[in-house]
């Protein structure tokens, strides 16, 4: 197993570590996690596959996990099929009741579009759904079926967007269509016109980030980059969900790989040849100072303007206040319905308090 496969079922396990709680706590009696393009279950050198991941993550969560959580595995390979059936088998006895497991030897498209046009007929919706779109190609995930996924608006999905091979085989006319029911759109060509890799690799990347939001739904789309060992780019995972707290959770999955904030991975930085500087709040205190310095803001506001619209998290604002707080002339005002201590900043879900904020 490659690093870069390792920090992305480190991604995958904090995520679930979260989405299952979140999920099973709502008012929900059954949630779905899909593993769209399971793999065998175990690698070669006895690390376990996704699929094996996500059920321990299900059965070992600290938290009671009320509803019934259905895992349904897709493989379209026989023999890795086999396999994952084997691994399953093994593990099955200690999983808990509430956790179902259905298996299928199929190709993901046909598989879902199946289920779903049963669903449709049978006038019922789609559960909450966290589907993991893990291909090693890009030939069977169209746009189309990530937005019926998507139509139920607490879904979510988990993509491997593979910018390295589709940025080398864009210009075989043969896969024209192809390109276009990954994206969604013929727009995809205009690649083309552009002489510099990572100038097109951005593109594409931007492209398929604004066709996730424009035609499956997807609210907010991130992703995580994953580049070989010489730095260049192999995959991005893209991460679509309609809920503020599961881009939070996600970006924080992020984070716990990339301590930077780019939200990158390198198979170069582990053989610890590049760059690790730790996070730079700079760009932050900026965007705060510059963009926010109208008045006062309540905190939990600021927490969802740094969730949504920046890379950070609420811990990094956290950080920024201090700063300001402490330097002299203080960079903030800070007023709050109840006592609190400097350099401290309660939020009402948590607290009850309201604490508002302005930038000088
Ligand atoms: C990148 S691997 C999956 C790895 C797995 N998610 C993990 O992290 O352990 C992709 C898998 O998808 C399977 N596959 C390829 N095309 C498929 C399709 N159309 N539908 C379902 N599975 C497919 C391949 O045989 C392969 O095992």
């Amino acid at each position: 197993m490659q690093p870069h496969t390792e920090a992305k079922h480190a991604i995958l396990k904090s995520y679930l570590g979260a989405w299952f709680p979140i999920l099973s706590r709502a008012k929900t009696k059954r949630i779905l996690y899909i593993d769209a393009f399971a793999g065998p279950g175990r690698y070669k050198g006895d690390e376990q596959g996704s699929p094996i991941i996500a059920l321990e993550v299900a059965r070992d969560h600290i938290l009671n996990l009320p509803c019934e959580i259905v895992f349904w595995f897709i493989e379209s390979r026989s023999d890795r099929y086999d396999n994952l059936v084997s691994e399953i088998g093994q593990i099955q006895h200690t999983l808990p009741k509430n956790l179902k497991i259905l298996h299928e030897c199929c190709e993901f498209d046909e598989s879902v579009t199946r289920a779903l046009d049963g669903i449709e007929n049978s006038e019922k919706a789609l559960a909450p759904a966290l589907v993991f779109i893990d291909p090693f190609g890009f030939s069977d995930t169209p746009m189309s079926t990530i937005q019926r996924i998507m139509s139920n608006k607490k879904s979510e999905v988990l993509i491997t967007f593979m910018t390295r091979d589709i940025d080398r085989f864009k210009s075989r006319p043969e896969l024209a269509s192809t390109f276009d029911r990954l994206f969604g759109t013929d727009e995809w060509s205009k690649a083309f016109d552009m002489h510099n890799q990572s100038g097109r690799i951005d593109f594409l990347r931007e492209l398929y980030r604004t066709q996730l939001e424009k035609v499956a739904g997807v609210k907010y789309a991130r992703a995580f980059d994953m580049l070989d060992q010489n730095d260049s780019p192999i995959y991005s995972l893209f991460h679509g969900t309609n809920s503020v707290k599961g881009l939070l959770e996600m970006k924080t999955a992020f984070w716990k790989i990339d301590e930077t904030g780019s939200y990158r991975f390198s198979d170069r930085t582990i053989k610890g040849q590049s760059r690790l500087f730790g996070s730079d709040l700079a760009p932050l205190k900026t965007v705060l100072t510059t963009q926010l310095n109208n008045g006062m803001h309540l905190i939990d506001e600021l927490d969802r303007f740094v969730v949504v619209e920046t890379p950070y998290l609420p811990k990094h604002l956290n950080c920024v206040l201090r700063e300001l707080e402490g330097s002299n002339p203080p960079g903030i005002k800070v007023e709050c319905t109840g006592s609190r201590r400097r350099h401290c900043y309660p939020r009402q879900k948590a607290s009850g308090l309201k604490t508002r904020i302005q930038f000088i």
